[in-house]
Order: structure tokens, then sequence, then C-alpha cells
């Protein structure tokens, strides 16, 4: 039996085209500026994002911190959502080794709402932190890939601006963001001071992230690079991969989105389950199984029996991930799967 891994876009192999590219890259010596690969890479990613310079670096994680540590000094405030990724999955980075203070604000839905953002902007005062920087994310993970709508991250970014903070956007699915919402991802970082972007999910990437900004802002982000010891040398082999993904795995995001949808759909007809059908804006697929009367322990252990691995968001829900490494025929198999499981389900029977 086929395993069909829905776990996430993070389980994505290197395409053919990717692999090739990888083994005839030119290689040098990064840090000392001398890898030609390297080079190429972060003039395209720059380019892509409409941003002064890029920098390669070796995760998602990397590259966020990388961007606090350039933006804001030890005891500066940061103003992020609960929810958001830097807060809740980075081990606590921020904190620890940027020595940033976070401000944290909960987002509905993946939303932040700008008056409370403004609220959470403390004014000049001596026994204050100093308020740097406003972390925005899109996609947005934990909200299930939601998209934040242009106007909203603009009406986000004017805030921030009014009070004298720097914006930094984690935009490690901003491909995706941006096709969902039919813009263009430099609509996106035109009020932005710096952008975080995952070659490692949707565009299929096994390593690296990048960081945009200012000339000036990534010298100081390539410093932080280094401080973290994430000074590479023949880096080609990760940058051959991103200048493949940015050419040639960008358009097709829009096909993981509709085979969100189709899952979705589908998912959401099935007695037992059900799927908040306007949270599915990308291509995350987060499934209520209260109905089906069985644990999310259960469930998944019941998918995986069947050969379909999820990801697990108990008490009530699973989550499937579309990306390049599923056709349309994945996702009928992952739905005849489900439903078999579905028809034997203790609340179902
Ligand atoms: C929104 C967001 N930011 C950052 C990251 C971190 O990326 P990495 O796993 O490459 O460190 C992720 C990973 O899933 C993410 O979803």
């Amino acid at each position: 039996m086929k395993r069909l891994n829905m776990r996430s876009d993070t389980q994505t192999l290197p395409t053919p085209g990717m692999r090739q590219a990888i083994f005839e890259a030119v290689l040098g010596d990064d840090t000392y500026g001398e890898d030609p690969t390297v080079k190429e890479f972060e003039s395209l990613a720059a380019e892509m994002v409409g941003m002064e310079a890029a920098l390669l670096v070796l995760s998602g994680n990397m590259g966020n911190l990388v961007a606090l540590m350039a933006h804001g000094a030890p005891g500066d405030e940061v103003i992020l959502d609960q929810d958001s990724h830097i807060f809740y999955y980075e081990v606590g980075g921020l904190a620890n080794i940027a020595g940033l203070m976070p401000m944290p604000v909960r987002s509905h839905a993946g939303m932040l709402d700008p008056q409370e953002v403004a609220a959470a902007i403390r004014s000049p005062n001596l026994h204050y932190p100093t308020p740097r920087l406003l972390c925005l994310e899109n996609t947005h993970n934990r909200s299930g890939g939601r998209v934040v709508p242009l106007d909203l991250h603009n009406e986000l970014c004017a805030v921030a601006r009014e009070r004298g903070l720097s914006v930094h956007l984690d935009g490690a699915r901003i491909f995706n963001a941006a096709q969902a919402a039919g813009a263009a991802v430099t609509d996106y970082t035109e009020n932005v001071d710096s952008i975080q972007v995952c070659l490692t999910k949707g565009l299929g990437c096994p390593l690296g992230s990048f960081v945009a900004g200012s000339r000036e802002f990534i010298e100081r982000a390539d410093r932080a690079r280094k401080r973290l010891g994430g000074g590479m040398r023949q880096a080609g082999l990760i940058a051959a991969g991103g200048t493949y993904a940015l050419r040639n795995h960008v358009d097709r995001l829009s096909e993981d989105h509709r085979r969100a949808r189709t899952l979705a759909t589908a998912l959401n007809g099935m007695p037992g389950l059900s799927v908040d059908m306007a949270t599915v804006e990308s291509n995350m697929v987060y499934i209520d199984h209260t109905g089906l009367g069985m644990s999310t322990g259960e469930f998944t252990a019941a998918l995986k029996e069947a050969g379909v691995i999820v990801s697990t968001r108990p008490p009530h829900h699973v989550r499937m991930c579309t990306s390049l490494e599923h056709d349309d025929a994945t996702i009928e198999e992952v739905i005849d799967r489900v439903a078999n499981i579905v028809q034997g389900a203790p609340a179902c029977v």
C-alpha cells in the first residue's frame, strides 16, 4: 500500500530538476563571498520580494532569529501574535538568544486587530522597554494557513510606522499568501522592513530560507547569522535548489490550494467530519473529527493504518497539507481511504 504523506509541506523531497540543479551547482567559499551560486540566488531572491538584498540562511527559524537580532538590541520590545510561529514554536529564541522582550497580542484566527496592536505599543517611559518591532506572519500557520488580506496587512504596518516601529514579516509561505490573495509578493513587502521566506515548504527545497531587506539591514543580519554559527562554506548546494524553486515551483502553488479545497470539500461532506471551509485559503486543511466518536489519537492511528499520514491538533482536529508531493490522484486516494475509516467509525456504524 502506498504511503500518502499529508503531514506537512515541509516533507517534500527535491524534484528531479532540482536534484540536477544541485548536482551541477558551481561552488565556492561563501564566507569569503566566493560562491557564485549563492550570489545568484540571493540577488534573485531579493528581486522577487522587491528588497535591496537577501541572505541565505539554514532554516525559517534561523531567518526569523537573524532578523530579530538585526532589528533590535537586547531589552527592546517586540509586538507579535501570541499564536505566531516566532512566539509559539521557536524555543523562545526571541528572548533567550536575541534578548528581546515579547509583547504578545492575540490574533483572531490569524488576524491581528490594528487597534489591539496600537494599544500594545507602549509610549516612551523610563520604566518601559523600548518598543522596536512589529512581527507579522503570512500565511498564518496556527490558524490553518489563513491569508492575511493586503488591506489589513498594510493597516498593521501603518500602525507600527506611526509609532516608529519597524516591521518584520515571517513570510515562510508568502508566495502561497500572495497567490491566494491575488496580489504580488511585492505588494506585501512594500511596507515592511524585512521578510523571512522558507524554501523548504511549498517551494520544495531540502534546506534553506532567506531573509531580505535593505542592504544595510542584510549586513547586520549577516553578522547575526555568523554569530549563530550559520556562516556557510560551499552553500551553493543549498542555493542551487533555492534558485530552481524560485524559478519553477512558485506558480504551481495555486495547484496545492486547489487540491486543498477539493480535499476539504470531500471531507466536509463525510459523516462525523467537518471542515470550516472559510479557513481553507491556502494549502492546509484542518479536519474536525468530533462527530466520529474517536479521539485524535485513535483517528490518526486509523489513518496511519490506512497509509494516510497526518499531523494532530488535539483534542478535535487533524491537519492535512497539500504540496508538490501530491497530484489529483493522491487526493482522490486520500479521500477514498478516509471514507472507509469513517464508515467503520463508532459514531457512524
Ligand atoms: C510561519 C512559519 N515560520 C517559520 C517557520 C520555521 O521554519 P523552519 O522549520 O525552516 O525553521 C515555519 C515552519 O513551519 C512556519 O510555519
